[in-house]
């Protein structure tokens, strides 16, 4: 793994956006680097990838994945050191995933070279774009679309690989309040939940809609059967901490296996904190908070990294966290991966990608 150099057309912009950007003051999602990767797949196989100018689409409105959601991404992230050199976060276990993402919806696996070559180029290219104040990265977004001319439903045979990337702060910036959703479902056996698809996205944004008019900031979606076993908070893992041990729903084909989460759970492994992946009921949260053993809890994702969770509520029960600030697991844990990620601290796991 990991030592191709990939042959790829570069053709660069005139002059760059950059000065577009408030270095101190980024959003998330909101700007977009001067460059993008773009590959097609035909004839059952990927043509040479192309860097380009960032630019907008032209597609057929008979487009397939415009009509069937054969559409999948990921989400990865690059952050400077101190010596200013991008460090790309395991972006290997992103394209791992990227496909089986794609097996699953019936799209081809993108070859290593053209996922990891072409992104370590592209950041390489852009990298006036990685950002360098506290908390800030760039988001790299890598994604797939049936491009079939064909709104007959069958797997398409032409696809589109894209990168792109945007210089990212923090996706939220307080503590969430969680409402545990037992009306609608993310995942079901046998269903899509392990894979990015954007179709599990999408179909979150009514039940997230209904929620934050209530005045809650994310879901924590439970099992579709009794509603008892919780699954993953908005588009981010989960994990408790209880007594002295830290829960997660253990990986099924209902939960993402989220690379943060895997960080995590490595790091909390690596100082001896016991980790459970297992089954974890509403019922337990419930007791374990009336007996104050509840202390801590938090998202895990790329885009949020470590969100802690300030307030629980099922149904009528508002389960008020301790204060943030006194919290050892998380706390400590949103310190030591931005050490990796950083390049501040010795990377032992083999995490980063020097572009
Ligand atoms: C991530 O944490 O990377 C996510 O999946 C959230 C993203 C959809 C913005």
């Amino acid at each position: 793994m990991g030592s191709t150099t990939l042959d790829i057309s570069i053709k660069k912009i005139d002059k760059s956006r950059i000065e577009e950007i408030d270095a101190l003051n980024i959003n998330f999602g909101k700007h977009y680097s001067d460059h993008m990767l773009i590959a097609y797949y035909e004839n059952g196989h990927w043509n040479p990838p192309e860097i380009m100018p960032f630019h907008n689409l032209y597609l057929s409105p008979a487009t397939t994945f415009f009509h069937y959601g054969q559409a999948i991404f990921e989400g990865v992230k690059a952050y400077k050191d101190a010596n200013g050199n991008p460090l790309i976060f395991r972006p290997y276990d992103n394209w791992k995933r990227m496909n089986r993402s794609a097996l699953r919806m019936a799209m081809p696996e993108i070859p290593e070279d053209i996922f990891i070559d072409g992104m370590r180029q592209l950041v390489n290219l852009d990298k006036n774009w990685v950002p360098t104040a506290d908390d800030t990265s760039l988001y790299i977004r890598p994604f797939m679309l049936a491009i079939d001319e064909f709104i007959g439903v069958r797997p398409a045979e032409k696809f589109m690989f894209i990168i792109i990337t945007s210089p990212a702060g923090p996706y939220y910036n307080h503590p969430v309040s969680i409402y545990v959703q037992d009306k609608y479902v993310r995942a079901f056996p046998g269903g899509i939940g392990f894979t990015k698809a954007a179709g599990n996205y999408g179909m979150s944004m009514y039940p997230t809609q209904e929620i934050k008019k209530m005045g809650y900031d994310q879901i924590l979606w439970t099992d579709g059967f009794e509603h008892k076993y919780v699954q993953e908070i908005g588009t981010m893992n989960v994990f408790f901490v209880i007594g002295d041990k830290v829960v997660t729903p253990n990986i099924t084909d209902m939960i993402l296996e989220g690379v943060t989460r895997d960080s995590v759970i490595t790091l909390l492994k690596d100082k001896g904190i016991t980790v459970e992946e297992r089954l974890i009921s509403i019922d337990e949260l419930e007791a374990a908070h009336k007996s104050g053993e509840l202390k801590e809890a938090f998202g895990t994702g790329t885009a949020a990294s470590i969100a802690p969770i300030y307030a629980l509520t099922y149904h009528d029960d508002k389960m008020l966290l301790p204060p943030v600030e006194n919290w050892e697991i998380a706390n400590w844990l949103k310190k030591e991966l931005a050490d990796v990620r950083y390049g501040r601290k010795e990377d032992i796991h083999g995490w980063t990608l020097k572009v």
